[in-house]
């Protein structure tokens, strides 16, 4: 199956507009859910399962820790096709207080060189009060996360930002298995706003008044240094409500790559990047909230193979999350992870998933 997406799908789809293929595939991944038959099919193609994947994380067990990051389903349509391609888990959204349109097209860049995608959609999405209506009542196969951000529109200040956060929040909490609070979107016009731990304090404060009936996780940047890192865990310290973080979301920083700064900023000034760049920015920043936080942590940013999802939980991870190796991979990539997570664990002598965690933890 990845064979058949590298040599023959994605080359097709790599000629069109990034977009218009992401849009096209949550139109088919949809009808694919639809159907029972559709459903079987997917699920022959692409289903692996192991005992040694299977794990419990924060109450919630999960046949594998791997699951989808935010931001490919914006608006929660694929919750019944991601578990035929493998998923443990996936995560929704993100789901903003009010529709928003977005930025202006294009948004999306593809840099096949740096396997990254430059991301500038500005939170898109069709608002907390349509999505929770779709979702009402619906029965997951997997554990789902609801990540909820701040409704890009420079008109809210810090305040109105925060009253923002808490209607999506009423909305979306009760519906998944988890919340994401993403704080670390870099595309929105005003910024990472609440990002920074001042802003972030009053956020949580705001927050600490709401029930919280499922865990709660806080999505952040991998741009942070060890200070601003040590800020953040001791903000979240305060909070027992919150239950992890999720490391990391897209990176600003352009430098370091194969391809220069000025050819990126040609393709859009704007944007955050995925992928590759994110990888090992969010494994060290992982590995020193692990170090001098409690909290449990969903590792996230350029896992394209096993070895990588196996760092990122030797570094502190306790689940994982990816998208941009199943653009350019096609969604074969999740069984192949699990396939080599599952081969490293055994030339390892290790027995499964929880024991990695126990030696490495
Ligand atoms: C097309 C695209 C859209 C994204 N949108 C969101 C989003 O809405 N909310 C969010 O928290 N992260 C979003 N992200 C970031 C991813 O969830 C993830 O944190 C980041 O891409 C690193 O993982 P990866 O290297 O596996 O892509 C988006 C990423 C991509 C590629």
């Amino acid at each position: 199956m990845t064979k058949l997406y590298q040599k023959i799908l994605k080359p097709i789809f790599f000629k069109q507009e990034p977009e218009k293929v992401h849009n096209n595939i949550i139109k088919l991944g949809k009808i694919l859910g639809t159907y029972s038959f559709t459903r079987a099919i997917i699920h022959a193609q692409f289903h692996f399962d192991h005992p040694a994947l299977h794990t419990t994380v924060a109450g919630i067990t999960f046949k594998n820790p791997l699951g989808l990051a935010a931001g490919f389903d914006k608006n929660a349509q694929l919750y019944e096709i991601l578990p035929e391609i493998g998923f443990g888990f996936a995560e929704l959204g993100s789901i903003t207080g009010e529709p928003c349109a977005g930025n202006p097209q294009p948004r999306l860049f593809r840099i096949p060189s740096e396997k990254s995608i430059i991301v500038n959609y500005g939170l898109m999405n069709d608002g907390c009060v349509a999505i929770s209506q779709c979702l009402q009542n619906k029965k997951f196969r997997i554990p789902i996360g609801l990540s909820v951000a701040k409704t890009n529109d420079p008109k809210l200040d810090t305040l109105a930002g925060i009253k923002d956060y808490i209607k999506a929040y009423r909305y979306m909490h009760s519906l998944g298995s988890y919340t994401t609070i993403n704080v670390s979107c870099p595309n929105t016009v005003d910024g990472q706003t609440f990002g920074h731990p001042t802003n972030l304090k009053l956020l949580l404060n705001a927050l600490a008044q709401e029930r919280h009936e499922r865990p709660i996780f806080i999505k952040i940047k991998p741009d942070f240094d060890e200070k601003q890192l040590l800020e953040i865990i001791h903000l979240t310290n305060a909070h027992d409500w919150i239950t992890g973080f999720i490391i990391s979301n897209l990176t600003t920083h352009r430098d370091g790559l194969n391809t220069s700064k000025q050819e990126l900023d040609a393709l859009s000034p704007q944007g955050g990047l995925s992928g590759l760049p994110t990888q090992k920015r969010s494994l060290e920043a992982i590995r020193f909230v692990h170090q001098h936080s409690k909290k449990i942590i969903i590792g996230c940013g350029g896992i394209f193979t096993g070895q990588d999802a196996i760092d990122k939980i030797k570094a502190g991870a306790s689940l994982l999350q990816l998208v941009t190796s199943m653009i350019y991979e096609g969604p074969g990539v999740v069984a192949k992870i699990k396939r080599e997570m599952v081969d490293i664990m055994h030339q390892e002598n290790i027995m499964d998933i929880d024991m990695l965690k126990q030696e490495y933890h």
